[in-house]
């Protein structure tokens, strides 16, 4: 979409959408009403007018090290794998199996690839260790606790002293420029609220386990230090992205939530989810959720090298209006099936492996249920070097020799048996490091 379109759109929605986006909070709070207008101009500048050189750029990176030497001597080594540190893929080579890695945490900024790609969360900031996995006061957060460092104003690199499980109270309202990196310790965020990314940019979560996420009844959060405001019930979504833009989600293991395990919506984008292993739950990943909000046709997501695993039913993802780039996935597990999507979204999938259920009825990938063939068909949805087993199939759509087709004169990820995808998401989810020793 041309800027001019998007200024465009943006005039409208000011006034036309936020009212009726503002779930969650009372928007006759002048700080939210600004914040949602700073985020709607970040999302602006954050769209990428070439969607396609943006997923390309991402296929060279693989290209790139699958023909670099590292995986050829990992691929020789795969036979006698013994527990040694392995980097299987580009954003985990760029940090991974350096002894020295919690003396540089930071450099994990550097690594993300994808629509996020300028994504540095608090790389510039201090260093905030959590100390505490209370959540008693949410109007007045506890030095040391997670709450108390993500409603702080400047960049922050959160980390964690110790292990700990953290039951939120309320969900947990994350500002700008913030990384949270459980990476030292096994930190599960559980039984309680979710985690909720809205109207702010550049933030990446790394590393958490997060599970049994339930709906919280709301009331009076503080949101940032200098503000605090009455909120509706929450969901029970894992992580909810609202109106945000840069957002990294990497190594995470997510399951069991009482709503989605991950939301991005209203005009949300530049979002990389990546080495992530989700497992039973219904609706996985949901981008885009109103099939009126225009807005969304600015969201790019891709969404890249994770484990779809067991007990999974739907939505991995279902997406609106937006570009998404399905890339280097494996898809071990579904009941109905794995991408669905409706008003017109675009939808690259490219070297996933597919593994059908057993069920005849649950053998398509893709589910288009709410619009009539006549409409879906004109829909971009590319199928590429997939991998299909146990009857699995993806029916593509969009018109092939149309002038719209992305990737029609470029080089792409060719076809790879499924033993790649095994490895380039071989260590999926969150990971179990130790300081001092290769993570
Ligand atoms: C958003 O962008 C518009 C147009 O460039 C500008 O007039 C407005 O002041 C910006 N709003 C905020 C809150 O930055
Ligand atoms: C691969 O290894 C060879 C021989 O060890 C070396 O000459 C070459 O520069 C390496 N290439 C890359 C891309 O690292
Ligand atoms: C895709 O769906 C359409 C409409 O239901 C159907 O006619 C077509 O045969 C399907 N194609 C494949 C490859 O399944």
């Amino acid at each position: 979409m041309e800027l001019a379109s998007l200024r465009f759109i943006f005039f409208f929605t000011i006034a036309a959408f936020i009212p009726s986006l503002s779930v969650n909070i009372f928007y006759s709070d002048e700080v939210w009403r600004r914040r949602a207008e700073e985020a709607m101009n970040a999302t602006i500048e954050a769209y990428d007018p070439n969607p396609e050189d943006a997923a390309h750029q991402f296929n060279m990176h693989v290209q790139n090290f699958l023909e670099g030497n590292s995986t050829r001597r990992s691929l020789l080594r795969r036979a006698k794998y013994k527990g040694e540190c392995r980097a299987t893929n580009p954003i985990d080579r760029c940090w991974r199996c350096r002894e020295n890695w919690a003396d540089n945490r930071r450099k994990l900024a550097d690594c993300v690839l994808g629509f996020g790609h300028k994504t540095t969360g608090g790389k510039k900031g201090n260093i905030y260790v959590v100390t505490d996995n209370s959540d008693r006061d949410v109007l007045n957060p506890k030095p040391g606790t997670l709450r108390h460092a993500v409603i702080q104003k400047e960049p922050l690199w959160i980390i964690f002293a110790h292990s700990m499980c953290i039951k939120l109270s309320q969900e947990l309202i994350i500002t700008s420029d913030k990384t949270i990196d459980a990476r030292g310790a096994d930190v599960h965020i559980a039984y309680g609220a979710g985690i909720m990314i809205q109207y702010v940019k550049n933030v990446i979560i790394h590393g958490l386990h997060i599970h049994h996420i339930v709906p919280a009844s709301g009331g009076l959060i503080r949101d940032s230090v200098d503000h605090y405001g009455l909120r509706t019930a929450s969901d029970g979504d894992g992580i909810s992205i609202f109106g945000s833009s840069n957002v990294w989600l990497d190594h995470l293991s997510m399951s069991q939530c009482h709503d989605g395990l991950i939301d991005a919506v209203q005009g949300s984008t530049a979002i990389t989810i990546s080495n992530s292993h989700f497992t039973k739950h219904s609706d996985v990943i949901l981008l885009g959720a109103s099939d009126s909000y225009t807005p969304d046709k600015m969201m790019q997501v891709t969404i890249a090298f994770n484990h779809f695993g067991q007990g999974l039913i739907q939505r991995m993802p279902r997406c609106r209006f937006g570009f998404f780039h399905v890339v280097n996935n494996d898809y071990t597990h579904w009941k109905m099936y794995a991408i669905g999507g409706s008003k017109d979204p675009t939808i690259i999938s490219q070297g996933n492996r597919f593994i059908a259920p057993d069920n005849q009825a649950a053998k398509e990938v893709t589910n288009r249920n709410y619009a009539k063939y006549d409409e879906w068909k004109h829909w971009i949805w590319r199928s590429e070097g997939d991998l299909f087993m146990n009857g699995a199939f993806f029916n593509q759509s969009g018109d092939p020799k149309g002038n719209n087709i992305p990737f029609r004169k470029r080089e792409m990820i060719k076809a790879r048996p499924g033993t790649f995808v095994t490895r380039l998401t071989r260590f999926a989810g969150a990971l179990y490091c130790t300081a001092g020793k290769k993570c």
